[in-house]
């Protein structure tokens, strides 16, 4: 889904969402920050955004994304919209996500946002894919 039509879909957050860039973080949990921006809801801020490069596999570096939302700010459709916003603003031509089973609100805002199931890692948690 486009980000206009998830914009137009996500009902209750609709565009009151900003993504607010925080180019000073370089590091999170000791990997590399691509990218990391505070998201504001109805100009409160309502969590975070943001992009690591990380190679957890052994693989070539890859960029993973996390939405952590406030929880008071969980529940309202903000995190698709996060999401979508944030791969969109990278640039990057792909970007992966890392989710639990369990993590239910997750992987349904994830696939909202355009992800689709790419792999699965040792610890058995699904590999999400986005692409331009
Ligand atoms: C995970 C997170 C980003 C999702 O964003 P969100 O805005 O709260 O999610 P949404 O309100 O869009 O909910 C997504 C869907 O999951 C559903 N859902 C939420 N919790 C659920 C549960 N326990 N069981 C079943 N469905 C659930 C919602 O009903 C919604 O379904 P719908 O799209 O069919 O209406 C956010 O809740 C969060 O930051 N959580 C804490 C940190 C975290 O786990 N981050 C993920 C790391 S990548």
């Amino acid at each position: 889904m486009t980000l206009k039509k998830l914009q137009k879909k996500s009902a209750p957050a609709k565009n009151n969402i900003a993504l607010k860039s925080a180019a000073s973080i370089k590091k999170i949990d000791g990997q590399k920050a691509l990218n990391f921006w505070h998201i504001f809801y109805n100009r409160k801020r309502a969590g975070k955004v943001y992009i690591v490069e990380t190679n957890s596999d052994g693989s070539a570096s890859t960029p993973f994304i996390t939405v952590m939302l406030n929880k008071p700010m969980q529940g309202k459709g903000i995190g698709s919209v996060a999401f979508a916003m944030a791969c969109t603003l990278s640039r990057l031509p792909a970007v992966y996500a890392m989710v639990r089973k369990s993590n239910i609100a997750s992987q349904k805002s994830l696939e909202k946002a355009g992800f689709v199931p790419y792999s699965k890692n040792k610890a058995g948690q699904d590999i999400l894919r986005w692409s331009k």
